[in-house]
């Protein structure tokens, strides 16, 4: 998938995801875990239409946006939340600028049209960078999907065979790996037969 790939679904994402997703009980369960107040900055990166995080805006002390694709940043309009056209693997942020960072139905997306055998090395690529714009006790939020499931397998097909997105599906266990060989450590709740949500935190530094 090139990096502006949504750009094609922009216009239809929304009505799409409101019929296919519960997004008010996943928008609890991420408030839930993720732990939101008034002196919080978030990042919410492959954010899309912002469909989700619409109504944290007045919840946290600021909130962003980060996605490559135009059309769909396009479509939030609330003036409260910052819109940055960019990729999870070059964040033009400063180090350890945000306290909560979300990826919702985004990890998968973050191969950036890049072949198979890459997809190992632009996902390292991918959280490196999350761990550098994290605070130092910040949170980490990944929702994704166990890919060991039918409705995972429909998805991968839908994305991959017909869409041609590129979509790289991981284990929950396997998440948690990638994340502890990067620095984090992490836990993981089930939010449907599906879909998993890993919240993770700086590991203390060895040197420290
Ligand atoms: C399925 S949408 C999810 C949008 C939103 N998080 C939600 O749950 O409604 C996936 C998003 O990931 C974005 N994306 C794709 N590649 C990305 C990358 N390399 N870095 C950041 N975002 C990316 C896409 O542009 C798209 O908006």
């Amino acid at each position: 998938m090139r990096e502006g790939a949504f750009d094609r679904f922009a216009w239809i994402y929304d009505p799409i995801m409101k019929l296919m997703r519960r997004n008010r009980s996943l928008r609890k369960r991420i408030e839930s875990s993720a732990g939101f107040n008034a002196a919080v900055s978030v990042l919410d990166v492959g954010g899309g239409t912002g469909l989700l995080i619409d109504s944290l805006a007045d919840k946290v002390k600021e909130i962003t946006i980060l996605d490559p694709s135009r059309k769909m940043l396009s479509k939030n309009k609330n003036p409260k939340i910052k819109k940055i056209q960019g990729i999870v693997q070059k964040m033009p942020f400063r180090d350890e600028k945000f306290d909560i960072i979300l990826c919702v139905d985004s990890f998968h997306h973050f191969t950036n049209g890049s072949q198979k055998r890459q997809w190992q090395e632009t996902i390292t690529n991918s959280l490196k960078e999350l761990k550098r714009v994290l605070k130092r006790d910040g949170t980490l939020i990944i929702v994704e999907f166990d890919p060991l499931r039918l409705e995972t397998k429909a998805i991968r097909f839908f994305e991959n065979k017909i869409l041609g997105l590129g979509s790289f599906f991981l284990k929950e266990n396997d998440l948690r790996e990638k994340l502890q060989e990067n620095g984090f450590s992490s836990e993981t709740r089930m939010m449907n037969r599906y879909t998993y949500l890993v919240k993770s935190k700086k590991s203390p530094s060895l040197h420290e």
